[in-house]
């Protein structure tokens, strides 16, 4: 099996980035082929900013290496240094249907609002299938929220396949029912553009700030309540160990606590929960050649299959001898 996926250097890391994904890179890293990359050619769609791109590619290698990303197990590299991938994606793009891709929700909610969007913007999903196919990757974990991009690119593989041969591997997304979705501090989906995130490597003060502020309802105190869905509940589950967890439920059936209450244990359970990811961050960031080094060698690791699987996409298409 060959796992693969990749997160987008657009600014720090959130919960939803890793619950909804880097959770399942690290726990999939011990027993299958993974592939994990810093998607900086799709960030650009976003991030216009040299040095801004430069600092959140690095900053996303940190990020990963400190959550457990372990480069003797797993392959770590940037995107754009496996230049196959951009040539694939030309490739698929000769055959990717506009109407498939004006279905995608980036471009649509672009429209929607009535802005203008790039043909980077349209083309992203084209893109993203380059990055899976050219690995021959069958399992890419991500949140909910990337599942349509998985089947732009399963569509895109089929029809390739049907027109020139059984060329690509057809990948599957795997996504975790409880963290497929996290919610932000309004309950919305947690997400860099609605301004509601939680940062993995938020200073631990500021965090706790941000918990305290999240917005309640105005339920009376001796009200009993279903934990799921609440935003605290929800976001507590995530960090708290089972049995507090499970107490935490408990409270929440039988009613008679205030908010308060639970933001405190969640902004401590919280606190618990990353203190070891940010020690190693500040110990690696100490020695960021290493971390130059392992995207190198991952680099070289991935161009090596990427150059396989593009030669014989070339040849199955007839632009290269066959
Ligand atoms: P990106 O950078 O937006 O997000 C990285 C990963 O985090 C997940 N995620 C969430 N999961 C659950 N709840 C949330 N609130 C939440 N927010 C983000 C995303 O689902 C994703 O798995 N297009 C991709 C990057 C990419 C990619 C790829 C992924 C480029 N090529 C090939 C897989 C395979 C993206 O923008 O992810």
């Amino acid at each position: 099996m060959r796992v693969l996926s990749g997160i987008q250097p657009t600014g720090p890391i959130h919960w939803g980035n890793y619950f909804g994904a880097i959770r399942q890179y690290i726990a999939l890293q011990d027993n299958e082929q993974a592939f994990y990359f810093i998607a900086n050619l799709h960030a650009l769609t976003t991030v216009r900013d040299a040095t801004k791109l430069r600092q959140y590619t690095f900053d996303i290698a940190l990020d990963l290496l400190a959550l457990g990303l372990d480069p003797c197990k797993a392959t770590l590299f940037v995107q754009s240094d496996v230049p196959e991938v951009s040539e694939l994606c030309w490739l698929l793009m000769t055959g990717a249907p506009m109407g498939l891709l004006e279905r995608c929700h980036a471009y649509k909610d672009k429209k929607a609002k009535g802005l203008t969007a790039d043909a980077g913007l349209f083309a992203y999903p084209v893109l993203q299938a380059a990055d899976i196919l050219a690995y021959d990757s069958d399992t890419v974990p991500v949140g909910e929220d990337q599942v349509q991009h998985i089947e732009v690119c399963r569509d895109l593989a089929g029809s390739f396949n049907h027109h020139f041969g059984d060329v690509f591997v057809m990948p599957k997304a795997y996504v975790l029912d409880h963290s497929a979705r996290v919610p932000g501090i309004d309950g919305e989906k947690m997400s860099k553009s609605y301004n509601n995130t939680l940062a993995v490597f938020e200073d631990a003060k500021v965090q706790r700030k941000q918990i305290m502020r999240i917005v309640t309802d105005s339920r009376p105190m001796e009200e009993a309540k279903e934990p799921a869905g609440d935003v605290l509940y929800d976001l507590y589950a995530l960090v708290a160990p089972e049995a507090d967890r499970e107490a935490m439920a408990a409270m929440y059936r039988r009613g008679g606590f205030g908010y308060g209450e639970v933001k405190k244990a969640l902004a401590d359970a919280a606190e618990k929960y990353w203190i070891e990811p940010r020690a190693r961050r500040a110990e690696l960031a100490a020695h960021p050649d290493r971390v130059r080094e392992i995207l190198a060698e991952g680099a070289a690791k991935a161009r090596k299959k990427a150059a396989e699987v593009l030669n014989r996409v070339q040849k199955a298409c007839g632009i290269r001898g066959g």
